[in-house]
């Protein structure tokens, strides 16, 4: 018989910088999901990698002196070293720039351009390069520049478009009749609002600068960094080049990816896959964030946590239950290393540990380590095995779902109850009386049964956990850990061996320092990155009282952005289209140093509505977006996340 099969994806990272926590959270939940799914019985393919290409990357290199493949390269060995740290069961991992990627890009661009999807336009003007303006002719003062009198130059650039609009009708639909594909629902929400407003095609070649993939048909353009990620799930499971590989596990099961990058996920990939005529995958999952001691993580503020230190401090399965445990699956959630001392103390160590130590030692010391099934059974023994076999169900139900708080707070309430079993039957009583040996043997066989039966149920939590438990337990470590021995009873007879603490307790020093099974870890200052010092701020005098009726006169807004492109020829600004409730707007503003025009898409901004209109760098624009600056070069966008377009901003 044929296994059942599952394909789960994680966002192929930025090699732009060393990984941190929060990448680490994303991929213990793939990677947890994918063991869960193997210990079902099905054939898994679970793909991780990285996203190579892209002007971010470029310059990075070019500041280094290096090439950007060398650049990537030193990364990528961290972002290989931290998954095999963690203990992430990929069965591949897909870069970018490998030709076999390429070769799939190339070729999907090729089909999707000739059967006429991608379309070239050219953006065609009248030049003046003194200004770095384009003007339209009739704006012209005697032929030249309305600003500064020099002639004009005629000037053309051309990008290749993606015909996104054309499938907004289709989308609209599938996702009617598709109402799981978007999970949570709250995102899923999102995403069809925004579609609402209007697709715009895409943008999906660039010109100004070269390290990507070239375009087939006009090879002075490299493909936008996205079309070309997004393919990276077809590639890793051989499309167009293993039919058979491809056919067995597509459409992926599901692509797990942050909350920020869910509308590429569920909108321009999906649209890719109905032009290429292939299925569409069965859903995708956006996950929260995770911040730091409730705080975004940044290098300015010195509070980017290094996983690899983490594990170095804590080992693998205390993070990854940490991350797992804490955080509400589809929220954001935070990570305090407070919180993950108080978690590894008491669910690990306390809980999980002593259950074993209790256990393993009692066997050792009554029996001389050999456990059966002696069979002198109790009602409290029928309630240990009912909620063994209870949590085994909901377990995979939970799991199912996605559930995982849930899931894993049902095995700890098993290894809870099983604590209490012991103070319930007290073995060492039992001990005393010759006449009760058989019931001691049964006591001692249900803890360690239960035991087994746990180990298998965390494995795709803590994997290397169960090994351990295993083999105290004296049984055969299985290759996989499978649900179908999750059953009470399964195992007959064994002889313990006792073997060193699961999880030592951590204990914490005056000087803060943390002393983990007898070794210590200097206190954790982490310095703000120097480069990047939080820079002291001239704050501008406050400006003359109004009155309240002045202020009223200013009617503020939610817009949502619909489009952003650069103004051509201007470093400073962007062209976007503003959804304000129903109003489409154009607005010109002076933020793109400091924001990718991709990046806006979809986000909220807050509006000056009722601002005359202005004519900059010749576009009309209607409006002006809110934007803390501190008039040392950092500028944030103010934005109203979650709220309608056109809602009132007081
Ligand atoms: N390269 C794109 C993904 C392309 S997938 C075809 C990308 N890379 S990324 O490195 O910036 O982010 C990868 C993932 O890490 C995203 O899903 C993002 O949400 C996640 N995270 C980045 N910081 C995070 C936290 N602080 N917390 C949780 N996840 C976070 O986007």
């Amino acid at each position: 018989m044929t296994k059942p099969t599952y394909y789960i994806t994680t966002p192929i990272y930025y090699p732009s910088d060393k990984l941190h926590i929060g990448h680490a959270y994303c991929t213990t939940i793939a990677d947890t999901l994918a063991r869960f799914h193997r210990a079902k019985g099905e054939e898994v393919f679970f793909l991780t990698g990285s996203d190579e290409h892209g002007l971010k990357i470029q310059r990075k290199a070019q500041e280094k002196g290096i090439t950007p493949i060398e650049y990537v390269d030193a990364i990528i060995a961290n972002f290989k070293q931290l998954w095999n740290e963690l203990n992430i069961s990929n069965n591949d991992f897909i870069r970018t720039s490998e030709e076999r990627h390429h070769k799939v890009v190339q070729d999907v661009l090729t089909k999707i351009f000739e059967q006429g999807d991608i379309y070239k336009k050219n953006y065609e003007g009248l030049y003046c390069v003194p200004c770095e303006s384009y003007w339209l002719e009739r704006q012209l003062v005697d032929g030249k520049c309305p600003d500064c009198g020099r002639p004009v130059e005629k000037m053309q650039e051309e990008s290749y478009f993606f015909k996104l609009s054309k499938y907004q009708d289709w989308w609209l639909q599938f996702i009617e009749e598709n109402p799981n594909f978007i999970q949570p629902a709250s995102r899923r929400n999102e995403m069809i609002n925004f579609v609402k407003q209007g697709l715009e095609d895409l943008c999906i070649t660039r010109t100004t600068f070269d390290w990507g993939i070239p375009v087939p048909f006009d090879k002075k353009h490299v493909v936008y960094v996205w079309f070309d990620a997004l393919l990276n799930y077809l590639t890793g499971i051989k499309y167009g080049t293993d039919d058979a590989m491809f056919n067995k596990f597509w459409p992926a099961s599901l692509h797990l990816v942050g909350k920020e990058i869910v509308r590429f996920h569920t909108i321009i990939w999906p649209i890719m896959l109905k032009a290429m005529g292939v299925e569409l995958p069965q859903k995708v999952y956006g996950h929260g964030w995770l911040v730091i001691d409730g705080d975004k993580m940044s290098k300015s503020k010195g509070n980017v946590i290094d996983p690899l230190a983490l594990i170095d401090e804590f080992g693998a399965d205390a993070i990854r239950y940490f991350l797992l445990r804490e955080i509400v699956f589809g929220n954001d959630g935070n990570f305090s290393r407070d919180a993950l001392i108080t978690r590894i103390n008491s669910d690990l160590a306390n809980d999980l540990g002593n259950l074993l130590h209790r256990t393993v030692s009692m066997i050792e010391k009554y029996h001389g380590g050999v456990v059966t099934n002696a069979g002198v059974s109790e009602a409290v023994d029928e309630d240990l095995q009912a909620l063994v076999k209870t949590t085994v169900a909901n377990f995979e139900k939970d799991m199912d779902a996605m559930e995982i708080n849930s899931a894993i707070k049902g095995v700890w309430a098993l290894i809870s109850r099983a604590n209490k079993y012991i103070d319930e039957t007290g073995p060492w009583i039992l001990a005393k009386d010759e006449a009760k040996a058989a019931r001691l043997q049964t006591v001692m066989y249900n803890l360690a049964e239960t035991l087994r039966v746990v180990a298998i149920l965390v494995a795709p939590f803590i994997p290397s956990t169960s090994p351990k438990i295993y083999t105290q337990l004296g049984l055969e470590v299985p290759a996989e850990f499978l649900l179908t021995d999750a059953e009470f009873g399964k195992m007959e007879s064994t002889k313990v061996q006792k073997g060193e603490p699961l999880y030592p307790r951590i204990e914490i020093a005056e000087d803060g320092a943390t002393i983990i099974g007898g070794k210590r870890y200097e206190p954790k200052v982490e310095a703000p990155a120097p480069a990047v010092e939080e820079p002291k701020i001239e704050m501008e005098p406050i400006k003359e009282e109004i009155t309240i009726d002045a202020f009223e006169k200013i009617d503020l807004r939610v817009g949502t952005v619909k489009a952003a492109e650069k103004v051509k020829k201007s470093k400073k600004l962007l062209k976007l289209q503003v959804m304000i409730g129903e109003e489409e707007r154009t607005i010109v503003s002076g933020i793109a140093q400091y924001y990718e025009p991709e990046a806006l898409i979809g986000r909220n901004v807050i509006v000056i509505a009722n601002l005359a209109p202005a004519k900059l760098f010749g576009i009309e624009s209607f409006g002006m977006l809110l934007a803390a600056s501190d008039g040392n070069g950092n500028l944030v966008l103010a934005d109203a996340p979650g709220m309608a377009s056109g809602s009132r901003v007081k």
